[in-house]
């Protein structure tokens, strides 16, 4: 390869066909003796005819190839060796098998092996396979294992080579990817991509969507609506504002046949004008679970350090650590203290070099609320390199005034995210907005999408006609389970009441059985409350030592 040539990972084209033929003659005929060699010096078979092929060339000279055959062919390359009532997984529609992984000896390296099966496990990810059967080399099963196939134990002679069978599913392969990032990254930065699919896995929000679960993304039971209790992380547990839905009730037909403001100017204005700063302090989104994807994903990058309080809304380490990958440092907060948020502590966590710190203000799930003098008074402190994004999700529950929209305003690194889904029942209407210093607030201002789909449904002057506080919430009667319910629950040692801004019931954790989360609705039921709002079901899959939160 020349010096400013960058190995390029892609689909095999007919070309690039009559190359591999030849170098699996080389492989496996020459060098491993698994065929014999024979005159024409190519090898091929029936499964050409289906099998795609992903090869790494250095400019016009293939360096390594893997082949992938999909489901629906006439059968597979494992097929020649097991009978499919043999095999430990079920051969079905979603089944692809990954096999001739080969990198010729004059190129042959780990990055580029780690590379092909990487590529063939992302190419299959995108088309929905959802398990892989692998045929490979005893002498190279090192480098299945490492990206989650598992041996099944059935192992094969072919001429000289021994084969091995491995499987994996896509839930094992991602468990493991972790453990080859180093390599993986080295890929990225090295290689050029080109297999028509993203090199990560497309990483969706974290919360969201769980409703569509249970009445059907096509709406197929939407009867189900009277019986099924909303437990989204997103959705709001008490009705919008009935001024807003009388005012979209009217204009629906109208609304229905119009296109939105593109850049939801009227929303802005409004905004700026009951919040008391200027337009260009304010960036619109489709609900703050987009905002936090935008803006972290413009400012930060691999590299970045960034602190999050511990336990806190689980969207952040998700986006932080699993989206960037970036390194997050936490500032615990402890059982002991109510899980207050001890400002020493924060303090001097603050001038830890942070390029982000993240605050939940008040906090989820601890409902922990500092007040806006004290934080203000710290923020000061805070170097103008640390930008302190500020999540106020839930400030109106600590009550009026307390939000540091104005602050950040005239701050060159705060920025404050306001969502309108728990203040004013909007969940379903996406709609969320940033408070900050006109520079932060232009992040991601590129413009707009025809129709402004994006921040159009903030924009479609939803909460220019009817921002009503007559929405808002009494204080504490968010979650609508009865404080002496809890208590009474708390005698078994499931809940643990911990005073807040935001009266959640949060499970207790590590020192006592737990219930499973989706029993508590049905006691609070027996006990005949009616909960609105219990955790999450997707919320589970956090790390062990953390609390339960949402
Ligand atoms: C602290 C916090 N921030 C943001 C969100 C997301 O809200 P939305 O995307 O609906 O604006 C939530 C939802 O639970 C939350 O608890």
């Amino acid at each position: 390869m020349s010096g400013a040539e960058i190995s390029v990972v892609r689909m095999a084209d007919d070309r690039d066909r009559e190359t591999i033929y030849r170098m699996r003659h080389e492989v496996y005929a020459a060098e491993l003796g698994q065929h014999s060699p024979n005159a024409a010096g190519r090898l091929t078979d029936a499964l050409d005819a289906f099998n795609h092929y992903i090869v790494i060339a250095d400019g016009e000279r293939i360096v390594g190839f893997v082949s992938i055959t999909p489901p629906g062919g006439p059968s597979y390359s494992i097929d020649k060796y097991f009978k499919r009532t043999e095999l430990p997984f079920a051969v079905d529609d979603k089944l692809y098998e990954i096999r001739l992984l080969t990198v010729p000896q004059s190129s042959r390296s780990r990055l580029l092996a780690s590379a092909l099966m990487y590529a063939a496990f992302r190419w299959i990810e995108a088309r929905g396979g959802t398990h892989i059967a692998a045929i490979g080399r005893k002498e190279i099963r090192s480098i299945h294992l490492r990206v989650g196939l598992k041996p099944t134990g059935q192992d094969v002679q072919s001429g000289a080579v021994t084969y091995g069978l491995l499987h994996g599913t896509m839930a094992e392969i991602h468990a493991a990817l972790p453990g080859v990032r180093p390599i993986l990254d080295r890929v990225q930065a090295e290689m050029s991509w080109q297999i028509g699919v993203a090199y990560d896995t497309p990483t969706a929000c974290y919360h969201g969507g769980k409703f569509f679960e249970a009445v059907g993304d096509e709406f197929q039971t939407l009867e189900r609506l009277d019986t099924i209790i909303a437990a989204d992380v997103l959705d709001a547990w008490f009705p919008p504002s009935p001024k807003a839905v009388a005012a979209l009730e009217k204009n629906l037909p109208q609304l229905l046949r119009t296109s939105p403001p593109t850049g939801c100017e009227g929303l802005v204005r409004t905004i700026a004008r009951v919040r008391g700063v200027q337009s260009e302090n304010i960036l619109p989104g489709a609900g703050s679970s987009d905002l936090i994807f935008l803006a972290l994903r413009h400012w930060l990058t691999a590299a970045s350090r960034v602190l999050i309080l511990d336990p806190t809304y689980g969207e952040y380490a998700h986006v932080l650590e699993r989206v960037i990958r970036c390194r997050v440092n936490r500032l615990p907060l402890l059982r002991g203290e109510n899980y207050r948020v001890d400002l020493s502590r924060l303090n001097q966590a603050l001038t830890g070099g942070y390029d982000l710190v993240v605050l939940v203000n008040p906090n989820n799930p601890t409902g922990q609320h500092i007040p806006r003098a004290e934080l203000e008074a710290a923020l000061k402190k805070v170097s103008p390199a640390t930008r302190v994004w500020v999540d106020e999700t839930y400030i109106e529950y600590a009550g009026s005034g307390e939000s540091l929209e104005q602050f950040a305003a005239r701050s060159e690194n705060v920025i404050v995210c306001k969502s309108m889904s728990k203040v004013y029942a909007l969940s379903g209407a996406r709609v969320a907005y940033l408070g900050a210093g006109p520079a932060h607030a232009a992040v991601g201002r590129e413009p707009a999408e025809p129709g402004g789909c994006r921040r159009g449904v903030a924009g479609r002057g939803i909460l220019c006609r009817a921002p009503s506080r007559d929405a808002r919430p009494a204080h504490g009667t968010g979650c609508g389970i009865a404080e002496a319910e809890l208590a009474r629950h708390s005698r078994h040692g499931e809940f643990s009441p911990v005073p807040s801004a935001r009266n959640r019931p949060r499970r207790r954790h590590g020192d006592c059985p737990l219930p499973r989360t989706r029993t508590i609705p049905a006691r609070c039921r027996q006990a005949g409350h009616r909960p609105r709002r219990p955790r999450a079901p997707h919320c589970r899959e956090r790390r062990r030592h953390q609390p339960a939160h949402d």
